[in-house]
Order: C-alpha cells, then structure tokens, then sequence
C-alpha cells in the first residue's frame, strides 16, 4: 500500500511511544497533534487525514447521515488504512510494541472498526467519544489489546448505551478495557486528558 493513500505528519520524537492519531469530522491531522503533545512530549507522531470528503468534511468513512454508516464503506476503508498503517511501519521503522492509536470521533470509531475488522498492528487504543459502527459476525481474538473509552454522559450523538454496547463488544473479544462517562457531551473537556495521561502511563513498555 502506498503512503500516499493518506497525506500524513510524522514527526519522530525521541521517546520509544509512536501516536497514531485520526481525527475527527471536519479535522485534519493537525489538529490531535497539541493533545499527542500532552500525553506525551517525546513521543513520535503520525498522523493521517481522513480521505472522505463530505461536504468539505474530512473524515476517515462515509455515513449516510449522523451516526448511520455506509458499513461497505466503513469495511473498505478499515482495510485501507490497516494496510497503509503496515507501510508506514516498514517505511518508518515503527516500534509496534510501543504503538498506541489516539481517535476522536469519526477517528475513535475508525480505530475501533479496524481493530474488530482487519488485522492490524494496533493492541493500544484511546477512543475519545467512539461509538458501535460495524462488528463482525465473529469477533476477533483480541486478547492482546488494551483500550480506553472515554465518552460523555450527555452526548447528543452517541448514547452512552451505545458506547457501552461497544465496550462489553471489545470485553467479548478478550480486550481490556476501561470506559469512562464523563460529565460533558461530545466535545473533550480536561478530564480527559487527565484520564489519557495516566491510562497511558499505567501501560507496560518494552525498554
Ligand atoms: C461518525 O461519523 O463516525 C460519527 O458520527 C462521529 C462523527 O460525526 O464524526
């Protein structure tokens, strides 16, 4: 796959964490690199821009409106990225023992597809505001996989009800998982950064 599929940043840090980030609708992959930044100061960065144009919108898949998706879609473009994310390891010589996926909304919920879709590198996961999109009729043995979901008790676009369906998915699957709901709505508030922070200092390192 070629890494041109997905316009990017990286920058190299001189940590040994690398930060995948997908943003959410309407973002760029500018706009998750203050947050990366406060997780973690010398972590490398890589950052892809969502290739879905929707109304001048980027974002990672298509919806046929506000929280109904084009599964096909959503399906295809995991894929694409599961692929693109292999090359950008190879080209980057990516430490995938020490990689963690950093989604917020279209950007959580890419994550969290590609992760019960398609094979991939990513065991480590922060999904800020991620909701169900698509679940396999067999889950994937995640058993290796830690992620924390974040939500907001009042969000207008993803019931908690929803995000805790997707939470007890990736319990099925074997991952580990801890959720939060936090007291705000779809947008990030300092609790979650404060939450991110310390989940990602608790995860075990390969120094
Ligand atoms: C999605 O489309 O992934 C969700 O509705 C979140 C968003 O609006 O980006």
């Amino acid at each position: 796959m070629s890494l041109n599929l997905h316009q990017h940043v990286y920058t190299k840090g001189s940590g040994s964490r690398t930060l995948l980030l997908l943003h959410g609708t309407g973002g760029d992959e500018h706009d998750l690199i203050p947050l990366a930044r406060s997780l973690d100061t010398e972590a490398t960065i890589l950052s892809p821009r969502g290739n879905i144009n929707e109304n001048g919108a980027l974002r990672f898949f298509r919806r046929l409106a506000e929280g109904v998706f084009d599964l096909a879609d959503v399906e295809r473009r995991t894929r694409d990225l599961a692929a693109w994310l292999n090359s950008a390891i190879d080209h980057y010589k990516i430490n995938t023992s020490e990689l963690t996926a950093v989604g917020y909304s279209n950007g959580a919920n890419t994550i969290a597809a590609m992760q019960l879709l398609h094979p991939n590198p990513v065991r480590s996961s922060i999904l800020l505001r991620a909701m169900i999109t698509a679940i396999p009729p067999q889950l994937p043995n995640l058993s290796a996989a830690r992620v924390l979901m974040l939500n907001g008790e009042r969000d207008a676009i993803i019931p908690l009800s929803n995000a805790q369906r997707l939470a007890a998915t990736f319990k099925s699957a074997g991952a580990k998982i801890d959720q939060h709901a936090l007291p705000c709505g779809h947008e990030l508030i300092a609790d979650d950064l404060r939450l991110a922070h310390a989940w990602l200092r608790s995860q075990p390192t390969t120094h």
